[in-house]
């Protein structure tokens, strides 16, 4: 029987029941759902609802049968709709009419509530830890491989030379941002529903504060109607989690750009990428296509949610339950993805030699040459203009600027001299980045500092 069965003279038909059961899926609350409960029987024993007695007996058969949820030895079923009403119909079975008044002065809605609190909480400071982690091996890797020369890019066009460390610490910056946006949603996500009844609060006087403090809450929602109908916290960590898959997914890319034959920047692992079934030369990296892919399923949740939320009016309708899957599904896949992420970055092999000859053969120093113009008295505009003309003579002459000879230059302007292949050298052109946060050698050990400082104050 249903323990809603009272008002109802007919029974669930199968298909809705089927239709209706968020148990498939949201019995991984088990654990959050029994923390919850065992902080809701200890206070209604302290304002008296419950017997010393009866909170012990509750106590302990919640906390025998998280035992026995966890060594698999607990059946669920579509009958049983959802973990909230699993759990209690397990508990009256072995503990008869006692676990009957466990859900006093509480009701589903400020229960789920309370349920999803808790695992958000958790999943962000899981989440947050491994994008420590990643953080730790791309700073290992930034520092190992610092001052390797490669090209920067702009359009996916050579722009500008600049060091290996400096476009590995720009990941390193996306990441800690992710960091940090998990620390201000994990704010708004540590406010304790429970109590708020199904909407409009309970007849009893509920000590929240003491369940806020067993459950670890840091707040206590102020307005029941809003607490139970609330899924901001929900939507704003599936929003932080889908800027960590684009930040991934942007890493993923570059990665697959830079191990073809093509770039040749780098080798990933064998353990991390795969053969092909048909052409025996081929060396693939799934992992990072992937993560890449992945990034749809993740946005794709985000705006599930964002749709399911739109135009609920107050409080709980049956819509939320499609909050959770998503969410589920969500941190699975981050998760997932930042663990193998380390190891793989670590499979990585960066090729020196690819990434300079590259820049040697560029015109990635001809904004040095504007600028050697500008320190010759021309106003940057002709100075650029010049320039792209010495750039269009040498793409015609098959030549690059370094190689040109002076007097072809000194035929353009007889203001150039021999110190113009000082400003044209390459590595000069990196050193010659004077502003803070530039790729100079001195920006970049600044820029480590910083990294590091925050890496430490974790
Ligand atoms: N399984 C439900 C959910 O996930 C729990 C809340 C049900 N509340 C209710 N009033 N039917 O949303």
């Amino acid at each position: 029987m249903k323990a809603w069965q009272g008002r109802f003279s007919e029974a669930t038909h199968e298909l809705m029941e089927k239709f209706n059961a968020s148990i498939v899926f949201d019995k991984r609350l088990y654990k959050v759902d029994i923390k919850g409960t065992i902080a809701h029987v200890k206070m209604l024993s302290s304002i008296g609802v419950l017997t010393p007695k009866e909170k012990d007996t509750l106590v302990k058969g919640l906390e025998v049968l998280l035992k026995d949820i966890e060594a698999g030895q607990v059946e669920f079923s579509l009958a049983d709709e959802d973990i909230h009403m699993g759990i209690e119909r397990v508990l009256t079975e072995r503990l008869g009419p006692v676990a009957k008044k466990m859900h006093t002065g509480r009701s589903r809605n400020d229960q789920v509530a309370t349920d999803i609190r808790l695992y958000v909480k958790d999943a962000i400071l899981d989440i947050q830890v491994l994008l420590m982690e990643t953080m730790t091996t791309l700073l290992k890797l930034s520092s190992e491989h610092a001052f390797y020369m490669m090209p920067g890019y702009t359009h996916l066009q050579k722009a500008q030379p600049i060091y290996l460390s400096y476009h590995l610490n720009a990941y390193i910056h996306m990441f800690k941002r992710d960091y940090e946006r998990l620390e201000d949603v994990l704010k708004r996500t540590d406010v304790l529903p429970l109590g708020s009844g199904a909407l409009a609060g309970v007849n009893y006087d509920s000590d929240r504060e003491l369940v806020a403090e067993i459950l670890n809450f840091t707040a206590i929602s102020s307005n029941g109607l809003d607490a139970v109908s609330d899924r901001d916290f929900i939507i704003e960590f599936q929003s932080a989690l889908s800027l960590i898959m684009m930040h991934l997914s942007r890493l993923s890319e570059e990665l697959i750009m830079w191990q073809t034959e093509q770039f040749s920047y780098i080798t990933i692992g064998d353990a991390f990428t795969t053969g092909s079934s048909l052409m025996p030369q081929k060396k693939n990296p799934d992992a990072c296509e992937l993560i890449r892919g992945k990034t749809g399923r993740v946005f794709g949740s985000l705006m599930n949610i964002l749709t399911v939320m739109k135009s609920l009016p107050l409080a709980y309708n049956k819509d939320m339950q499609e909050d959770k899957e998503g969410l589920f599904d969500s941190v699975d896949t981050v998760g997932m993805i930042l663990s193998l992420l380390s190891p793989m970055l670590e499979s990585v092999v960066f090729h020196e030699d690819k990434m300079k000859k590259d820049v040697y053969n560029s015109f990635l120093n001809a904004t040095e040459l504007a600028d050697y113009l500008v320190s010759k008295d021309f106003p940057f505009r002709e100075a650029h203009h010049l320039t792209g003309e010495l750039v269009k003579y040498c793409i015609d002459n098959d030549i690059y600027l370094l190689d040109l000879p002076l007097d072809v230059y000194r035929s353009y302007t007889p203001l150039i001299d021999a110190s113009v292949y000082d400003a044209l050298d390459f590595e000069n052109a990196i050193e010659n980045k004077l502003s803070y946060g530039s790729t100079s050698k001195k920006s970049i050990e600044a820029d480590f500092e910083i990294i590091k400082g925050f890496l430490e104050s974790l």
